[in-house]
């Protein structure tokens, strides 16, 4: 039995579909059945679980928000985790590229338990991502997967949201000024399934490239044939409340092995396809 925690969120909801696909015996399990903030109820729920792997997928993904609630941020995505990775199962994490410090790149295989100068995360998000990467090593049993800049169907990143706007020819502001590794939902579901039959550790989920939200969202353009204007912005423009960390990398684990054009496509004619039905009904 595998229990998904965070089920209702992006990678979680994609998780689920494809476990379910694959008729494995799944406990999807969403923030109105568990809520991380509530210890008690934590309590309750891993008193009553009987389940042979963890995967995580419940965090406070609002960068911002957590540097404006650091309470609330660090219950949920830290120290929560303590808690959920005390059980005694196989416990899986995703984690995050914002566990580095700027100018950053780490291989999934070095990892210098975390004591190095890379991981020097520059937000409040970033250090309890790094919190709960400490925490998920305390269990003999454990896989920490490091992603980045995940996109997919229904998601409430920028890249997930970005179709819709081109498919209704709206404005779009993009930044030009940093640059971020994207990875499809789908991708890094499919890597997370096949890395439970691999050696318990860290993987980085990611590929191997970095590209602006500015250049994405060009390309974006060109494959829906979106008459949409793209403005550039700079990330000095938007205030935002956390710094963001700059010139980060995860070196891809070996079986991270996915075209990210022929995924990126592949996420838009789904889009495009959903329009023509749409319009046809
Ligand atoms: N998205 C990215 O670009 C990205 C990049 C690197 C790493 N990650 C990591 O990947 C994992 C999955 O993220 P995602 O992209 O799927 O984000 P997401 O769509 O925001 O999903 C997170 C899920 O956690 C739930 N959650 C939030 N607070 C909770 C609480 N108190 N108790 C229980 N559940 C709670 C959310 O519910 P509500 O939506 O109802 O609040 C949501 O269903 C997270 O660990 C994240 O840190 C994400």
């Amino acid at each position: 039995m595998i229990t998904i925690t965070g089920a209702g969120g992006l990678l979680g909801r994609t998780l689920v579909k494809k476990l379910k696909e694959a008729k494995t015996d799944i406990k999807a399990v969403y923030k109105k059945d568990l809520d991380l903030n509530n210890r008690r109820q934590v309590n309750k729920f891993l008193n009553q679980l009987k389940t042979d792997i963890i995967i995580n997928c419940a965090a406070i993904t609002d960068v911002d928000a957590c540097e404006i609630d650091r309470r609330l941020a660090k219950r949920v995505n830290a120290d929560a985790v303590a808690e959920l990775s005390s059980y005694p199962c196989v416990f899986m994490q995703i984690s995050s590229d914002f566990i580095l410090a700027s100018n950053s790149t780490v291989h999934p295989l070095n990892d210098f338990d975390l004591c190095n100068d890379k991981y020097r995360p520059v937000n409040w998000y970033g250090r309890m991502k790094m919190r709960a990467e400490r925490f998920t090593k305390l269990n003999p049993h454990h896989y920490i997967i490091r992603t980045s800049s995940i996109y997919g169907e229904c998601g409430k990143t920028f890249l997930s949201k970005l179709p819709d706007l081109l498919k209704n020819n709206q404005p779009v502001k993009a930044l030009s000024d940093i640059e971020i590794t994207p990875n499809y939902t789908g991708d890094v579901a499919d890597f997370i399934i096949t890395t439970l039959s691999k050696n318990f550790g860290v993987y980085h989920a990611s590929n191997a490239f970095t590209i602006t939200p500015l250049e994405i969202a060009l390309q974006m353009k060109a494959y829906m044939k979106s008459k949409s204007e793209i403005t550039p912005i700079s990330i000095k423009d938007l205030n935002l409340k956390a710094e963001r960390p700059t010139n980060i990398k995860l070196i891809p684990s070996d079986n991270y092995k996915y075209n990210w054009q022929d995924s990126l496509h592949l996420f838009l004619d789904g889009i495009i396809n959903q329009t023509n039905t749409t319009s046809k009904n």
